[in-house]
Parts: C-alpha cells; sequence; structure tokens
C-alpha cells in the first residue's frame, strides 16, 4: 500500500493509472476508520481497479478549533485498517498541504446545503463541499464513494458535482450499524458510556416513524411528533433538530406526505459527568416511502 502526503504526486500517479487504463474509486474520511469507512472501501472495490482512500481531518469543517482537536486521530491504526482491507493508495496529507490560510477560493452550494446542518452550522458544507472538490482534483478518480449516513452531505457533493461538471461519478452507500442500531460514526467513541445505551433513541426514532408510515400514518407533524417522543425518552438526548425534508431536494414537505420524504434528526447527547460544551453530536436519517404505506391506513 503507498501512503502519498503531496497533491502532485497523487495527481501524478492518477495520470499513469488513467494512461494504463485503471479505474480509480476514491473513498474520502476523516480517519478513525470504522466498519461504516471500510464498506465504503468494499462498495469502491466493487466498482473499479483502485481503491484510494484520503484520510484528512478538514479543520474547516468544524463548529470551532476545540471541537476539530477532539476529533479522534489514530493513524497507525487507520493504515492498518487499510493495509487489511487491500487499499491500494492512503492520501494522508498534512493540514497546510490542503487549506492555506490565505485561500479566497471556495465552493458554495445553494439551497440543498441551507436546511438541516447547514442551519446548525452555518459554514460547515461551504467548508466540506471545498475540500471535497480539491480532493476530487487532487485524486482524479473515475468514481467516489459516500455514505448515505450523511445524506445531505451526499446530496450536496452530487449538486456540487452536477454544477461545476466534475468528470466523477458520485456513489452512495448504505449506513451501517451497530448490532442495537445505533449508526457507526467516529464520534460514537466520544460518547460516556450512559450515553451511548441512550443513543439507541435515535434508531428508535427511526423505526418508530418508518412503522407509522407503514400503517398508513402520512400526516407530516404527527409523525415527526413520534420521531420526537421517542428521541426524549433518552434524558441525556437534546434535539438539534428532527425534520422532515423531500428527499431528492431536501425543501419542505406538505402537510401530508405524498412522495417520499428523508426523516432527518441531528441529537447532542450529554455526558453525566462532563460539561455541556463537550456534548457528542450524532445523526441519522431514513427515507420514509409512502408508497410503502398500507392503503387501509
Ligand atoms: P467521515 O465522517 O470520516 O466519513 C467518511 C465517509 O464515511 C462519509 O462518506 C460518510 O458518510 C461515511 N460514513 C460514516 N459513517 C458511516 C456509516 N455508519 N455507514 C456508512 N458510511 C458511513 O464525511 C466525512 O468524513 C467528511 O465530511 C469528508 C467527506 C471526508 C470531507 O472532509
Amino acid at each position: 500500500m503507498r501512503i502519498i502526503g503531496k497533491v502532485a504526486e497523487l495527481q501524478a500517479l492518477a495520470d499513469c493509472e488513467r494512461a494504463a487504463g485503471e479505474k480509480i474509486a476514491l473513498v474520502p474520511t476523516m480517519g478513525a476508520l470504522h466498519a461504516g469507512h471500510l464498506s465504503l472501501v468494499e462498495t469502491a472495490r466493487e466498482r473499479a481497479d483502485r481503491v484510494w482512500v484520503s484520510i484528512f481531518v478538514n479543520p474547516t469543517q468544524f463548529e470551532s478549533a476545540a471541537e476539530a482537536s477532539r476529533y479522534p486521530r489514530d493513524r497507525e491504526r487507520d493504515l492498518q485498517c487499510c493495509r487489511d482491507a487491500g487499499v491500494d493508495v492512503v492520501f494522508a496529507p498534512e493540514p497546510d498541504e490542503m487549506v492555506d490560510p490565505a485561500n479566497q477560493t471556495w465552493v458554495e452550494v445553494g439551497e440543498v446545503a441551507r436546511p438541516l446542518c447547514g442551519r446548525s452550522r452555518p459554514g460547515h458544507f461551504r467548508a466540506v463541499a471545498t475540500i471535497v472538490a480539491k480532493l476530487l482534483l487532487a485524486a482524479k478518480p473515475h468514481l467516489a464513494v459516500f455514505g448515505e449516513k450523511d445524506y445531505q452531505q451526499l446530496a450536496v457533493i452530487r449538486r456540487m458535482v452536477r454544477d461545476l461538471g466534475f468528470d466523477v461519478e458520485i456513489v452512495g452507500a448504505p449506513t451501517v450499524r451497530e448490532p442495537d442500531g445505533l449508526a457507526l460514526s467516529s464520534r460514537n467513541v466520544q460518547l460516556h458510556p450512559e450515553a451511548r445505551r441512550q443513543a439507541v433513541a435515535l434508531v428508535r426514532a427511526l423505526d418508530a416513524a418508518e412503522g407509522a408510515v407503514a400503517s398508513g400514518e402520512l400526516d407530516a407533524a404527527r409523525l415527526l411528533a413520534r420521531a420526537t417522543a421517542e428521541i426524549e425518552k433518552a434524558p441525556l438526548a437534546r434535539i438539534d433538530y428532527v425534520e422532515l425534508r423531500d428527499a431528492h431536494s431536501l425543501g419542505p414537505v406538505p402537510e401530508k406526505l405524498a412522495d417520499p420524504a428523508l426523516l432527518a434528526l441531528a441529537v447532542y447527547f450529554d455526558s453525566p459527568e462532563r460539561d455541556a460544551a463537550e456534548a457528542v453530536r450524532l445523526i441519522d436519517n431514513r427515507v420514509l416511502d409512502p408508497r410503502r404505506a398500507s392503503s387501509s391506513g
């Protein structure tokens, strides 16, 4: 496995691989790799000859420097995970290779980046879109794989690629979960054990809403109330948002769902011991499809 830290070196390798007719898949990550990331590597492997993983904790996409510095980092473990998974190249640049304080150019995606995490974390998607654009320009992949766990991020990247005419296919991959249903996330290790137990409330909220749709409930307000009630059963949970959005545009939904709708959750989990500033924010989502509703409802 080759480990590369410089953009120019990665671009030169991409040119060689492309000239040799090899198909490159890129899996962008911030490290702290888990089975969710590795499922993206699998998807990449099925679709390409070369699997490249980038590991870069993008400092610009966090809410604060403190949050960025708390993000888990374990370079040796990540590299070993990549070796074990048969990754061909790891791109692991130093911050100054990717982020220039004098930078004047940003990629700003419109409507689809505004609600949900775009509203609660201003500047987040601008930072994500800009770094993903730079990673795509550095690796020149034929395809890039992203998780549906970060549904809005995937939508933002798809929109950016379409709007700017990037020559890359964006592939979405399903969310990998713990046995109790909690979506895998690099942030889960930051949860206090009691908060970890309570975090299952997220998937319970998604299940409850999905079950309600299946039995014919299409009233958006009542579905949101069902999901919210499940989350509120967890005393350490503080809701950032619980929203229904059009699954395609992320625009508002009608009072009575007619088309697939995204139920998106973002919830802070406090620790019984630490102060609220160190709460861990988890997100999860599910697409609710009214066409799966029973006609009796
Ligand atoms: P990171 O949070 O490390 O996630 C990297 C990729 O793994 C993303 O595409 C994310 O959606 C996917 N992923 C995370 N948890 C998953 C799970 N449980 N199942 C399936 N896929 C999962 O997302 C980022 O990094 C950054 O924003 C990045 C795109 C790298 C830009 O900095």
